[in-house]
């Protein structure tokens, strides 16, 4: 499995779908399926059952994920935090950190008001400290790729010669 970590913003669906479209094999997003099998939107799962019951679920779904069929997976920002789930998607996928600067990280959110975690008064600053904080453990991503302000289908191309050069080392 292909799994793309990074923060909220770095385009790891958007980004995801269309690796998964060049390589042919199915895409899944972690976010989705958490919905799915709860019946609810993130941020309803947030609102209702607060902030741990949704890492216990994204826990989950994700360990379900790894253990299906090969495709390309976009997890949530916080996924790749989790000690046990990172454990896992070493053992079982290859990881692509996506990253972007921090304009280009708020440029893209602000395109969709649908995190619970950075409506709060200043989310520039949240996601400075997401930053600050994720960043140290996003490292240990196999394949770190830039998503920077040029087109998703860059990107793409990026991560497909990472993975080619890995490959071939
Ligand atoms: C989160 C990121 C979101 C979603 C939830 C929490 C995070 O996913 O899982 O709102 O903690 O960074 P995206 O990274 O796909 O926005």
């Amino acid at each position: 499995m292909i799994v793309l970590v990074g923060l909220m913003g770095a385009g790891k669906t958007t980004v995801g779908r269309r690796l998964a479209a060049a390589v042919n094999l199915p895409f899944y997003d972690a976010d989705e399926e958490i919905e799915n099998s709860a019946g609810r939107s993130v941020e309803d799962i947030f609102e209702d059952f607060g902030e741990a019951a949704f890492r216990e679920g994204e826990r989950k779904v994700i360990a379900r994920l790894l253990s299906g069929p090969k495709g390309v997976l976009a997890t949530g920002g916080g996924a790749f935090m989790n000690d046990g789930t990172r454990a896992l998607i070493r053992q079982k996928g290859l990881s692509i950190w996506l990253m972007a600067d921090l304009d280009v990280l708020m440029e893209r959110v602000a395109l969709r008001d649908t995190r619970p975690i950075l409506r709060q008064a200043n989310p520039r600053k949240i996601m400075q400290n997401l930053m600050d904080k994720r960043y140290p453990v996003y490292a240990k991503a196999d394949i770190h790729i830039e998503s920077g302000a040029d087109t998703h289908g860059h990107t793409v191309t990026r991560i497909l010669n990472a993975i080619k050069a890995r490959q071939q080392d």
